[in-house]
């Protein structure tokens, strides 16, 4: 058995950026690298598809913290379980998704260790852009049966990330919510839990066209942030329906709760998981007279994430995919397109047998 098993993966790597290069961005190339021997408590999984988020872009800009050159690019990863240190395990031929971070088990206000994103960095030391990963047993969960491994790639870091911003916010059915940058990962399963919690959601974008999409998926309406006027535009939005923000969550930052304030209830609460648009935000006391809260977040829990992805399978939710490359060789594409910010969904790269190009 132990014979058949690989033992080596291509990975996807950082690789120092020539010191001639400025700005900094650092090299991402495809490399054969050894898979470790499973220890006690491991399993292999072969992965079919691994899926981008924000973060890879900001290590290859040299912007992030624990970046170690030479490490595997990726926080989320789907595939199946080829092999276990426990030749009985149950998890053996299971589809599954792995955690995308390390540290943070069940502390509903933050994590307990060394807290640590997969992917990148010089902790957790794996990433999922492989063929092939070694992780501890206890850092996969379950795939939903109605989720291909593409679907189900584009889910744990942002849906994680939404879900605990989304609790945070206290937000439930009936409540007026305004998500912000809504062609973005974490916003865009944002909107899908909102709307599958029965809340009324208005959204932000730069383009009028992700708007229209998000209204598609359930959204009441939006407005373009690029529009200095798009406060009022948002109150007007709002007053066809009688509504009142009762919740924003926010990856921008900067003025958003100035912009917003007359428009959310007093006691509402502002979630900032972002900096999108400024690494500063503001609060003035008019905010603080309507008791009005700043609230930041950081993904979440393992037990966040096993909440979410509970819901995640009774709403049948399917994570917006926005397009799936062709392999390991085909990632820079996805750089590129994190880079021009005009995809509407995760960017998810197939890995292994029978790689597909889907444009959705
Ligand atoms: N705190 C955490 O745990 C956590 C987790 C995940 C991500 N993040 C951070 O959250 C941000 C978004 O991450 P992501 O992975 O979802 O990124 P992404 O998929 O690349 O999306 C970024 C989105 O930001 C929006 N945006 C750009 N300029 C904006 C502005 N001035 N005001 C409002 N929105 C603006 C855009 O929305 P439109 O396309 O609609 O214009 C864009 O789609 C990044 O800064 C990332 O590092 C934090």
């Amino acid at each position: 058995m132990a014979a058949r098993l690989p033992r080596t993966t291509n990975a996807l790597v950082s690789k120092k950026s020539p010191p001639e290069r400025t700005p900094l961005f650092h090299d991402a190339v495809v490399q054969a690298q050894p898979i470790p021997q499973l220890k006690s408590g491991e399993i292999l999984v072969k992965i079919g598809a691994a899926a981008f988020n924000h973060r890879d872009l900001w290590i290859r800009k040299g912007m992030y913290p624990r970046i170690a050159v030479g490490s595997t690019f990726g926080a989320d990863g789907a595939g199946t379980v080829i092999a276990s240190a426990d030749s009985a395990d149950p998890l053996l031929k299971q589809r599954v998704f792995l955690t995308p971070m390390r540290g943070w088990e069940n502390d509903p206000n933050g994590p307990e260790s060394d807290f640590g994103i997969v992917g990148g960095t010089s902790f957790p030391p794996v990433g999922t852009f492989s063929q092939y990963v070694v992780v501890p047993r206890t850092e996969v969960l379950q795939t939903p049966t109605h989720l291909s491994d593409e679907q189900i790639a584009a889910w744990p870091l942002a849906g994680l990330t939404a879900w605990r911003a989304i609790a945070l916010a206290g937000i439930s059915r009936g409540d007026a919510v305004l998500i912000t940058g809504i062609g973005g990962g974490v916003a865009l399963l944002a909107l899908q839990i909102c709307v599958a919690m029965g809340a009324s959601v208005y959204v932000t974008s730069g383009s009028q066209g992700k708007i229209d999409k998000a209204v598609k998926i359930g959204a009441k309406g939006g407005v373009r942030y690029s529009v200095d006027s798009w406060p009022n535009e948002l109150g007007a939005l709002l007053k066809q329906s009688s509504a009142q923000l009762a919740a924003i969550i926010d990856s921008g930052g900067d003025e958003i709760m100035a912009k917003t304030s007359k428009y959310l209830k007093s006691g509402g609460k502002v979630v900032c998981y972002g900096m999108t648009a400024s690494p500063t935000i503001s609060m003035t006391m008019r905010e603080v007279m309507r008791g009005q809260q700043l609230i930041g977040t950081m993904m979440g829990s393992r037990a966040d994430l096993v909440a979410a992805t509970a819901f995640l399978t009774e709403h049948k939710i399917i994570p917006v995919v926005a397009a799936v490359l062709p392999g390991l060789d085909a990632a820079e594409e996805g750089f590129q397109m994190m880079q021009n910010g005009s995809q509407f969904g995760k960017i998810v790269v197939k890995i292994g047998e029978g790689e597909v190009r889907l444009k959705l």
